[in-house]
């Protein structure tokens, strides 16, 4: 398996997921290109839209620790199914982290590993703002 130690750590996080009322406990894990983990679970809320998934949680760590540079994130449910990042997280990493590796694993331990660029194709990034 590729990304062994990403995936355990995405795995262990899941189980700090707060998810009372889908529950669907997800857990993310963000590795820098200088080799350090950054992880993250999903936390819900009673006013559901407040609801922060666990791959901005991962990111939003990993921004706000200084790290700016990106390779891989797993993402782990304890769900069978893979859970391929919904639409806004796929945003957020495209703008924050690029095109990075995305290392689905579903509770089995089957993995998929994909590009972000596949998953959100033709994105609205930051390349735009640029002069
Ligand atoms: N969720 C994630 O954490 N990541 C995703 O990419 C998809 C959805 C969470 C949010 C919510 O707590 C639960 O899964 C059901 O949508």
């Amino acid at each position: 398996m590729r990304y062994k130690l990403l995936v355990q750590k995405a795995v262990a996080t899941q189980k700090n997921s707060y998810a009372p009322y889908s529950k669907l406990k997800v857990g993310a894990a963000l590795l820098t290109t200088t080799g350090k983990i950054f992880t993250g679970c999903n936390i819900e809320n009673s006013s559901y839209s407040l609801t922060i998934c666990a791959e901005r949680t991962a990111i939003f760590k990993a921004i706000s620790e200084g790290h700016k540079k990106f390779k891989a994130i797993a993402v782990t449910s304890d769900k069978l199914d893979f859970i391929p990042p919904c639409g806004a997280c796929r945003q957020v990493l495209m703008d924050l982290a690029g095109d990075i590796d995305v290392v689905l694993v579903d509770k089995k331990g089957n993995q998929k590993i994909t590009k972000l660029s596949f998953l959100l194709p033709d994105s609205f990034n930051k390349s735009i703002f640029k002069p």
